[in-house]
């Protein structure tokens, strides 16, 4: 199939997602939107180095470009105090923010310019209204903290807002952060409007205009609950334990909690957020039919500016003998954009069915049912009257659902449930039930059939896609060895696939590709694809962001525009959406999440995969579940009841593979109830499978742990991992040979081949649903990109492979260090170890000059360089970096023109030769 991916909508898709996406807290005295002919001062060193996304995987996406906030205002016409931007300009050149260097060690936020009365006034008597930028990033491995530079603000920014406050008369205070940060010392100064801008993508700035300006009028809402202190939310005395985490709040999580226990704990709520405009909504009516209600809302925009509005659809449910929160989201719908006094019908429609508790203890007399108790279950619109409302009466207990035991935690615990309390509630406990299941006593009991080897009878997996044989026939080739390869996948920067991509999966032999198994392609994820050889992406408003526009084909649309740009690249599958709760506002990652609310982040997700489809590509929903904190998340054990599970932590991914029709799932680093989830059958094969039917392929998160019930981790246990029915080991140096025990374990009885073959099988139907699969049958679709700037262009020039072994030299003299571009290369690592990287160049640039040359290993900065003028006499300057992975992509990044390279040479490093990869280092 041929697509047009037209890139000027791409970029307008985007930055509208970016508008859409901001929630605006406050805004009092006119301060906004920005009156266009009067001059507005920029604060903060960040509207220089706007954060497009926190770091790690989910944040190495490489742009040509990034619209900051104050490009975005200029070119949206807004007259900029441009003495103030040439000051911090200045300031910024003398004092480089730091990248840091390595794996998760970008700080948190960079260190603010001081700021003289004087340049605040100075700045204050060119126009009223000044806006200053609050920035931070956020990160894998590394975590928020309720500290200054990182939750707090520092003295330097407290300063900044202090003075800007009182000199200015309008005070426009920006975050543009991953999550939520404290609001204590931000609301002390009173600024006139406060707004999470989260981080936008390469567009962020320009949709962070669209708003300041009024183009767009605010309408994006919190994905949560923003509370008085960090420490009102009720997993913060468990989260960030290092061994242990127990999950006491249950399903007491995000506003579950604050409206049920604790209301005047809440700043803002879930799903506030300003507009410029007003709206009246009012309900028209409501239709009950058996389980199902529908709310009929008209929305009226009562105000001047033309705006969107979002309509919360919640439930509240008898509270019986489960417990329950006083209210769950369960529909949303969000308006077109209405001008002044027009108004649109909007239809709210939920099944009770789907919002059923899981009574995990037997209380209700179904253990291990989705249940709906007797009593009264109210529909009801957010804001609204509570006499307006869709009300069911069940007069009797009904089961929505039989399932059975799986995943309870194995160790005692107390878990929070709601104790009457005159009109409200006060916290109780109570016991965790706990497992009573043996799950390899029930997989062995459930054991696939063994398909009888046939040997080579010369079927290709395309005769399979063409009906002329079935799947079994196909799969009943293939050899024990041949098995024990496609469950491996091979990375990162495997040569099989597109260059500095996480994984090569499926054929990653070339026997296996000799039997039509092409090699499929996963690249990261979430917002953007990550390409560490230095292709040019497009990177996307983060996780939170999105879901603060609670706008279901906005999201969809910008999908649909990004599988296309993956069909460019030839990546099959991104590596996301990231779909964890946000359980803990301090979690590193959560930018790349969208919401504390599972029902939220499943629609989310959903609407994210049906724009990938829509262009013949997918996304992976990870981290499957319960990735809720960095700190030691390769070792962390989470501790959660069954009912906290279902209902929160695995909710979201059901309704991504009900709903959103999710082929490809990745498994967490960490343990959930005892187990890594990398060989947790319960999970990827009594959950996901049988309760859900999903019938498409799983992967481990890379390099993850697996273990046996009891045992310690053994990353070699692949047999673990495939007896689960996960089925593809993310990632091994090389496909073909890989030191783990599939064939000693196929070859002991202790796993079958029946189940490898069942394996094989979900892998070989997904491949069949990839680009990579119809190239190989001469359909691959082709996509032509329309109005993409030369400088995006990405070459389709091979990247060139270099052996790195001790001594390895490459010529640099061809290369031209020009502002702001790459020169990339990849190694095969044949001598895995800690090498010096040494760069010698000269340059004909002043003596002061400051030419920085970045090293990015796998996409990961590590190390700048940087070389003063050299009156033409070679310098070389040295990092060091592990080598340990076996495909390694190298990218140089040249922030300045005037190297005259001449090499780069890799020398082992024997003082760190007995440190290993650190991705195996207990952190
Ligand atoms: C992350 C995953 C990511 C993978 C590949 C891991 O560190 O947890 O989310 O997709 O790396 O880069």
């Amino acid at each position: 199939m041929n697509r047009i991916l037209d890139w000027e909508h791409y970029l307008r898709t985007a930055a509208d997602a970016a508008a859409e996406g901001i929630v605006m807290l406050r805004n009092d005295n006119g301060a906004l939107p920005l009156n266009k002919d009067e001059t507005v001062s920029v604060f903060g060193r960040i509207q220089l180095h706007y954060y497009k996304s926190g770091t790690g995987s989910g944040g190495m996406v490489n742009v040509s470009k990034v619209t900051g906030i104050t490009d975005g205002l200029m070119e949206a016409g807004v007259k900029v105090n441009e003495e103030l931007l040439g000051i911090y300009r200045e300031w910024d050149e003398a004092n480089p923010i730091d990248l840091g260097s390595g794996w998760g060690a970008e700080p948190w936020s960079q260190e603010e310019m001081p700021l003289s009365e004087e340049v605040v006034e100075n700045a204050a008597a060119k126009g009223e209204t000044a806006i200053v930028i609050i920035g931070r990033t956020a990160g894998e491995e590394m975590e928020s903290r309720v500290e200054a530079g990182s939750f707090l603000l520092t003295d330097k920014e407290k300063d900044m807002l202090a003075k800007v406050r009182a000199a200015f008369k309008k005070v426009v205070v920006l975050l543009n952060v991953g999550g939520l940060i404290d609001l204590g010392y931000i609301e002390s100064t009173a600024p006139d409007a406060l707004l999470y801008v989260w981080q936008g993508g390469m567009t962020g700035g320009t949709g962070a205009a669209d708003v300041l300006t009024g183009r767009i009028s605010p309408c994006g809402k919190l994905p949560d609950t923003i509370a008085y202190s960090v420490e009102d939310y009720p997993s913060h005395a468990y989260f960030g334990d290092r061994e242990r985490n127990f999950y006491a709040e249950d399903i007491y999580v995000g506003y579950r909690y604050f409206d049920t226990f604790a209301p005047e704990k809440v700043r803002y709520p879930f799903g506030f957020g300003l507009s410029y405009t007003t709206f009246d909504v009012e309900v028209q009516t409501c239709e009950v039919s058996g389980l199902t209600a529908s709310i009929y809302v008209k929305v009226r925009n009562t105000g001047k500016y033309c705006g969107k509005e979002v309509v919360m659809m919640y439930l509240s449910r008898p509270q019986g003998e489960l417990g329950q929160p006083v209210k769950t989201l369960c529909a949303f719908e969000k308006t077109r954009n209405l001008a002044p006094n027009e108004e649109q019908t909007l239809i709210l429609t939920a099944d009770l069915s789907d919002n059923a508790s899981y009574d995990d203890s037997g209380v209700t007399g179904n253990k291990s049912c989705f249940v709906l108790e007797k009593g009264r279950y109210r529909f009801f619109i957010g804001g609204c009257n509570s006499e307006d409302s869709a009300n069911i009466e069940l007069h009797e207990t009904a089961v929505v659902r039989r399932c059975e035991q799986a995943l309870a935690p194995v160790e005692a615990f107390e878990r929070f449930r709601p104790l009457p309390d005159g009109d409200g509630f006060k916290l109780g406990f109570e016991p965790v039930p706990l497992s009573e299941v043996d799950e390899d006593a029930r997989r062995l009991e459930r054991l696939p059939a063994e398909l009888e080897y046939t040997g080579d009878k010369g079927i290709r997996l395309a005769d399979v896609y063409r009906g002329e044989h079935t799947m079994d026939e196909f799969i009943a080739q293939l050899s024990d060895s041949e098995l024990a390869c496609i469950i491996r996948g091979e990375g990162m920067g495997s040569p099989r696939v597109t260059a500095g991509t996480a994984s090569a999966f499926g054929g990653v032999t070339d026997r296996l590709n000799e039997l039509g198994i092409p090699a499929a392609c996963c690249s990261d994820g979430p917002s953007g694809m990550r390409l560490d050889c230095g292709t040019k992406a497009f990177s996307l408003p983060n996780g939170t962001m999105l879901a603060s526009t609670f706008n279901k084909e906005l999201i969809t649309e910008l999908f649909r525009c990004m599988g296309m740009e993956m069909s460019v690249n030839k990546v099959d599958c991104l590596l996301g959406p990231g779909m964890n709760i946000h359980r803990h506002p301090l979690n590193g990652r959560n930018f790349e999440y969208f919401s504390e609310d599972p029902y939220l982040t499943g629609t989310i997700a959903a609407a994210e995969l049906r724009g990938m489809r829509e262009s013949g590509v997918t996304g992976t929903i990870k981290h499957f579940c319960g990735n809720n904190q960095e700190t030691n998340r390769h070792f962390l054990d989470s501790v959660v009841s069954e009912r906290a599970l279902r209902e929160i932590y695995l909710k979201g991914f059901e309704i991504a593979v009900k709903q959103g029709g999710a082929t490809s799932i990745m498994t967490t680093y960490g343990k959930l109830n005892g187990l890594w989830t990398a060989g947790n059958y319960d999970l990827n094969t009594t959950i996901l499978r049988k309760d859900w039917g999903f019938t498409g392929f799983t992967m481990t998160d890379w390099w993850a742990k697996i273990n046996r019930r009891g045992k310690d981790h053994d990353e070699s246990d692949f047999a673990a991992m495939a007896k689960a029915q996960n089925d593809v080991y993310m990632v091994c140096a090389d496909g073909d040979e890989n030191p783990d025990n599939t064939l000693e374990s196929l070859a002991s009885g202790d796993l079958t081949r029946g189940e490898l073959q069942r394996n094989a099988a979900n892998i070989c139907r997904f491949i069949l649903t990839t680009n990579a699969f119809r190239r190989t049958i001469g359909e691959g679709d082709t996509v032509t990109v329309e109005g993409r700037p030369q400088e995006e262009q990405t070459s389709d020039e091979p990247v060139v492979f270099y052996d790195l072994t001790d001594g390895l030299s490459i010529d640099l003299s061809a290369v031209k260090s020009v502002k702001g571009t790459n020169h990339s290369f990849a190694l095969t690592v044949l001598e895995p170890g800690w090498y010096e990287v040494s760069v010698t160049a000269s340059s004909q640039q002043s003596e002061l000059a400051q030419i920085p040359l970045t090293i990015f290993a796998m996409g990961t900065a590590s190390g700048t360089l940087t070389w003063n003028g050299t009156g033409g006499a070679l310098v070389t300057h040295s990092t060091r970096i592990p080598m340990f992975s076996r495909f390694t992509t190298i990218r140089l990044y040249f922030a300045q023109n005037g190297l005259d390279l001449i090499s780069i040479d890799f020398r082992k490093d024997k003082e760190l030769a007995s440190l290993t990869d650190i991705s195996d280092k207990e952190d």
